[in-house]
């Protein structure tokens, strides 16, 4: 175990955390090894709070419930999907969509807050996640939600105790925790950044599916050490004429996004096996039939980013 690294998150969390915390636990790898080393600086003075925001995969909201029971962890899980849709109703604008998102988020955590009586806000924020939102002087890429998606009035003092590592750090320490290594990072503003335009609840349904067909493949083919670094399906707001049986359609459009990586600082596109793609894209174009095309995303990053807002 490297417990050095651990126990200096462990130390950071004691020496910050002066009173009872909330803990942003979205499930992926940053904020459970957060959960975890919370557990062991501050036993009970730590709340970790799942938000199923309607814009998680299908089965993360039973997965996140199981980890925290697993791994003995003090949590709430709360849904709020009505309020994420009609907050981000109309938007289009994928900045605005994160501010929204980023602000939705941190109502919730204050009035959890106040219901625990927590003045502190627990962050799985790592140094990706600033350096892109314009830390160190840089260029605003896109606004993390857990960094730029702050509003400048908070009423919670912030712990970030992992604010200094990077991804390949992370998942050393989720390996050395016992934790769930097959898990590939998801954002925090969920499928909303992989819906190009607005978000709307049909097209939430859709891309659940298409996320769901788009993992068992990639899964059931390919061992982890084979698989892309992170894998997903993006629904872009354009539609096009196709044929379904001896019909006319006019269908959507998803786009398959694989990317190999080590640090999600830069990444290459992952090279699948022509009938790999065949399978995919006819298994979801059979079994969604509103989908009637398939493209694959082949940017590296950069100049793209990994994500498509
Ligand atoms: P990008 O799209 O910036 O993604 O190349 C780099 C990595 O970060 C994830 N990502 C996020 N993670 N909050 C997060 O916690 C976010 O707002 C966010 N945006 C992107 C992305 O999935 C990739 O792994």
């Amino acid at each position: 175990m490297n417990s050095k690294l651990l126990n200096e998150i462990v130390e950071k969390i004691k020496k910050d955390l002066k009173g009872k915390g909330i803990l942003a636990c979205s499930g992926g790898t940053d904020s459970s090894v957060l959960a975890v080393a919370s557990k062991m600086a501050s036993r009970d003075g730590v709340l970790s709070i799942f938000v199923d925001t309607g814009l998680v995969r299908e089965g993360e909201r039973k997965r996140v419930e199981s980890f925290f029971k697993e791994f003995g962890i003090n949590f709430k899980i709360v849904d709020e999907s009505e309020l994420f849709l009609s907050n981000l109703k109309g938007i289009t604008d994928p900045e605005q969509k994160r501010k929204v998102i980023g602000e939705t988020f941190i109502k919730i955590f204050e009035r959890e807050a106040l219901d625990f009586k927590a003045e502190y806000l627990l962050q799985g924020t790592i140094a990706p996640d600033w350096i892109e939102s314009g830390g160190k002087n840089r260029d605003t890429i896109k606004s993390h939600h857990n960094v730029g998606g702050l509003p400048e009035k908070m009423n919670l003092k912030l712990v970030e105790p992992m604010r200094d590592l990077y991804k390949d750090d992370v998942r050393e320490l989720s390996k050395e925790l016992g934790l769930d290594t097959s898990l590939q990072p998801f954002p925090g503003p969920g499928l909303a950044v992989r819906i190009v335009g607005e978000i709307t609840k049909e097209k939430i349904v859709l891309l659940k599916k298409v996320t769901k067909i788009v993992e068992d493949e990639i899964e059931g083919a390919l061992e982890p050490a084979k698989r892309p670094w992170q894998y997903f399906a993006v629904i872009l707001p354009v539609k096009t004429t196709g044929v379904h049986g001896d019909k006319r359609s006019y269908g959507n459009t998803v786009a398959i996004r694989a990317i190999d990586s080590t640090d999600a600082m830069t990444g290459t596109f992952h090279r699948f096996d022509w009938e790999f793609l065949e399978d995919l894209s006819t298994r979801i174009t059979n079994e969604v039939t509103s989908v009637n095309r398939v493209v694959l995303d082949i940017t590296d990053k950069p100049p793209s980013t990994i994500e498509w807002e």
